[in-house]
């Protein structure tokens, strides 16, 4: 049924391009028009909407699991969302199962983002539209648009902080530090590095930072499935190998929370002093720690905006407008540049912790007195 309807639409658009003698002039950012046919009819009020989540690795995916459910449904949908805590291949009988189900459009926080070409180009056929959510969707057509915070801002942010935590807290340099790196399956993980290292790398170059394990490219860095225990046991044989005569170790890029808190374990366990460390998503534990003046930094994406937006792209659809995109130049996924809404991140210090948190209702009282 929905494939009659989508050939229809089809149809219909084409009918209506061919009397106009011109492309469409639906929307203004110059956005190429991917699944642009589905986009001119809308869809029911109350249409089912697939979210695809990935494993529960931060905090954040935890939040916009209950924030999709709550938003989906009050903005009259049905919605499905699901984590795919078994991996890869979960994910990808999830999303089928979401194109079974009759759903109109499928948002997808991928696990690994070059792995769902199949599944979503089976969505694409049967006329659902596809929004890759946080993480983009690699090596494939069948995605209309990407709704996230910069990544390649976050990965700045991170090396302007470290670079101005060491002034801070670790004297006038040089100062030695460690990189660590996100899971290779993940998109966003290269966009972080690379930001970080757009700040770092002259530093490196100029002698104020020595990376004293030599480990400076992201294969080295990587932390596969963003766990912890992997960050730790990296650290661990770094501190061992590089830090045992007596060298200092003064920072540490760490990409994000969880990873962070891992690479200050295994520092405290070699009994060596706290390092000046970045992280990201705000997470609780992450944010007593800063309040407390341990790690150093962190990045507020809220999730609450991230979903919201999305949620308000998915109406965009349902009333048959075009997605609309921010920037249509950033996010080249290896066979097209994905119209990207990308949200602004907020780097967070001990500093302006009370006021950037001042509206979340979780960790605004965790910076009070
Ligand atoms: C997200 C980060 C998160 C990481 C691990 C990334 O794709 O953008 O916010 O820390 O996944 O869950």
């Amino acid at each position: 049924m929905k494939k009659l309807t989508t050939a229809l639409l089809a149809l219909t658009a084409a009918s209506a391009l061919a009397l106009s003698g011109c492309s469409s002039d639906r929307g203004g950012s110059g956005a190429e028009e991917t699944g642009g046919e589905e986009a001119a009819a809308g869809f029911a009020a109350d249409a089912t909407i697939g979210v695809a989540l990935p494993q529960k690795t931060s905090e954040n995916w935890v939040l916009a699991e209950e924030l999709f459910n709550d938003g989906l449904t009050e903005a009259g949908f049905k919605p499905i969302v699901q984590f795919a805590n078994g991996g890869v291949s979960e994910q990808q009988n999830q999303i089928q199962a979401m194109i079974e189900q009759g759903a109109e459009v499928i948002v997808v926080g991928a696990i690994d983002g070059s792995q769902l070409g199949a599944q979503l180009e089976a969505a694409h056929d049967a006329g659902i539209q596809v929004i890759a959510y946080d993480r983009l969707v690699k090596n494939t057509e069948a995605v209309d648009l990407y709704v996230a915070f910069d990544n390649f801002k976050v990965g700045e942010l991170q090396g302007e902080a470290l670079l101005q935590g060491l002034a801070e807290r670790k004297g006038a340099g040089p100062y030695n530090i460690e990189l660590i790196a996100g899971s290779p399956d993940d998109a966003n993980s290269t966009p972080f590095f690379e930001g970080a290292m757009s700040v770092l790398q002259p530093k490196i170059d100029d002698g104020t930072l020595t990376v004293v394990s030599g480990q400076t490219t992201m294969e080295q860095a990587a932390t596969q499935g963003w766990k912890a225990e992997n960050a730790q046991k990296r650290m661990d044989t770094i501190l061992s190998g590089s830090y045992s005569g007596g060298t200092e170790l003064h920072g540490v890029l760490s990409p994000n929370d969880t990873l962070a808190r891992a690479a200050l374990t295994s520092v405290s366990q070699a009994g060596l002093p706290t390092p000046v460390i970045t992280g990201q998503d705000s997470e609780v534990e992450s944010v007593k720690s800063i309040v407390a003046g341990e790690q150093y930094s962190t990045i507020y994406k809220d999730t609450r905006e991230l979903v919201a937006e999305s949620i308000r792209q998915v109406q965009l659809a349902q009333a048959g407008d075009e997605f609309e995109a921010n920037d249509t130049e950033s996010y080249d996924n290896g066979v097209k540049v994905v119209p990207a809404f990308l949200l602004d991140p907020v780097i967070v210090t001990q500093e302006n912790a009370a006021e950037v948190y001042a509206n979340d209702p979780t960790l605004g009282p965790l910076t009070e007195g």
